[in-house]
């Protein structure tokens, strides 16, 4: 494990809201898995642009309606450039969730029918797991499931297994698990998914605020995030898709700017990305991600996923020194990203969160969006630290601290 002095950035200042006290202690902030907390340089931006040069997109000839065009463009190439991606299979949604409804609908519905195998895992989030499950009601198809080791890994064996069933149209799993820390394996498996004639759906939500992504040396056919996890606004998501896939797709969601022309009884869909952004688009939300994803280019991802591989080592010792703790997940820190999910005996997670919270130490409670997981682990929540780029060991120190002083409270 690095020294402790190496897993801190040393950005906390850039993020005003760790100004704040609650009861007069400093805010300890550990739920950057469920929201990360904003720069200053994202607040500022998104400000600006609605001080300066606000106005709809792709309908105003005028000079501030151009501003806002080439603000909205220039927002896209650089988020698309954040993960190696291209515009123009950059398409903007609200978050990540929807952007895996659009598939379900746009790809799932013209694709998958009886006979059809859709393939998920055990510890998918409820935004790659409930679309998949209605889409398969819906159209007579099976939803099968990569199990979970007790290691909180998947494995390939049984990939393989599934996919020379031969009926697997589709694979989708997350790139991060938002429980167990998990990193999947993204190349080994869109490869395998492809050589068996199936399309592949990465869930990158918890990953791309945390690790490098490249989507090409990744290789899924679509990958899908959610800006508000990667310290930009809430309101946008991004979906990046297979050109040639992308084209033969029908549009989710119908009405303005994503036409190319209608008539009473006609309509021709747009050019790519527009053709998936019906409606005006989230412009201000838009040039806040770009610049949050600017902020974490400077302060460089590699970095990024040192610190919160560091940190997370550092969580995983320390929490090793409350009796009765049992972190869920792969034990080391190389194999997850920044945050452990946890049970304390005796106490119950709503309860250790609400302990905690006394320390000022915000972590959260629950079955965090991923109902089967908590099944398969046995049980029905866990109380997760997670961790972002403004985190220090003194945050961890203060969390074991609180769940040392909750475990007298409970007498334990
Ligand atoms: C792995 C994973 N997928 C999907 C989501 C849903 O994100 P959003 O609510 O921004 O759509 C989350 C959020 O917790 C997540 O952790």
């Amino acid at each position: 494990m690095p020294p402790v002095a190496e897993s801190t950035l040393g950005v906390k200042a850039d993020f005003p809201i760790f100004k704040r006290r609650f009861s007069g202690r400093e805010l300890i902030y550990l739920d950057s898995g469920a929201t990360a907390q904003k720069p200053q340089v994202v607040i500022d931006a998104q400000a600006e642009h609605l001080r300066n040069h606000n106005a709809n997109v792709h309908r105003g000839v005028y000079a501030l309606a151009q501003e806002a065009d080439a603000a909205y463009d220039e927002a896209r190439r650089r988020v698309a450039a954040f993960v190696g991606g291209d515009p123009r299979t950059t398409i903007f949604t609200k978050n990540v969730t929807e952007a895996i409804n659009l598939l379900a609908y746009s790809w799932g519905r013209a694709n998958v029918g009886p006979g059809d195998a859709v393939l998920i895992t055990q510890m998918e989030h409820h935004a790659n797991l409930v679309p998949w499950q209605v889409l398969c009601r819906e159209r007579g198809a099976e939803l099968r499931y990569l199990e979970v080791d007790e290691r909180g890994e998947l494995s390939l064996e049984q990939l393989d297994a599934e996919l020379a069933r031969g009926d697997v149209k589709l694979v989708a799993f997350a790139h991060v698990s938002n429980v167990l820390g998990t990193i999947n394996p993204v190349a080994e498996i869109t490869a395998r998914a492809r050589a068996a004639g199936a399309v592949s759906i990465v869930d990158g939500a918890q990953a791309v605020p945390q690790m490098p992504v490249d989507l090409a040396a990744l290789g899924a056919d679509f990958y899908a995030w959610t800006g508000h996890k990667a310290v930009g606004p809430t309101g946008i998501g991004v979906l990046h898709g297979s050109e040639a896939l992308l084209e033969r797709m029908e549009p989710f969601l119908t009405g303005g700017d994503m036409i190319a022309s209608v008539d009473f009884q006609s309509v021709s869909w747009n050019e790519l990305p527009y053709k998936f952004e019906a409606g005006t688009p989230p412009i201000a939300e838009a040039v806040g991600l770009a610049a949050a994803v600017d902020y974490l280019d400077g302060l460089g991802m590699d970095r990024v996923r040192t610190h919160e591989r560091s940190l997370t080592a550092y969580m995983l010792e320390r929490l090793a020194e409350v009796p009765g703790l049992r972190v869920v997940g792969p034990p080391e820190a190389e194999r997850r990203g920044g945050l452990a999910s946890f049970t304390v005996e005796g106490i119950h997670p709503h309860d250790v969160a609400e302990l905690v919270d006394r320390g000022g130490v915000c972590i959260r409670a629950g079955h965090h969006c991923a109902q089967p997981l908590m099944r398969c682990l046995g049980v029905g929540a866990t109380a997760r630290a997670s961790v972002g780029v403004y985190n220090e060991p003194s945050d961890i120190d203060a969390l074991v601290q609180a769940l040392q002083a909750g475990r007298e409270i409970f007498e334990l």
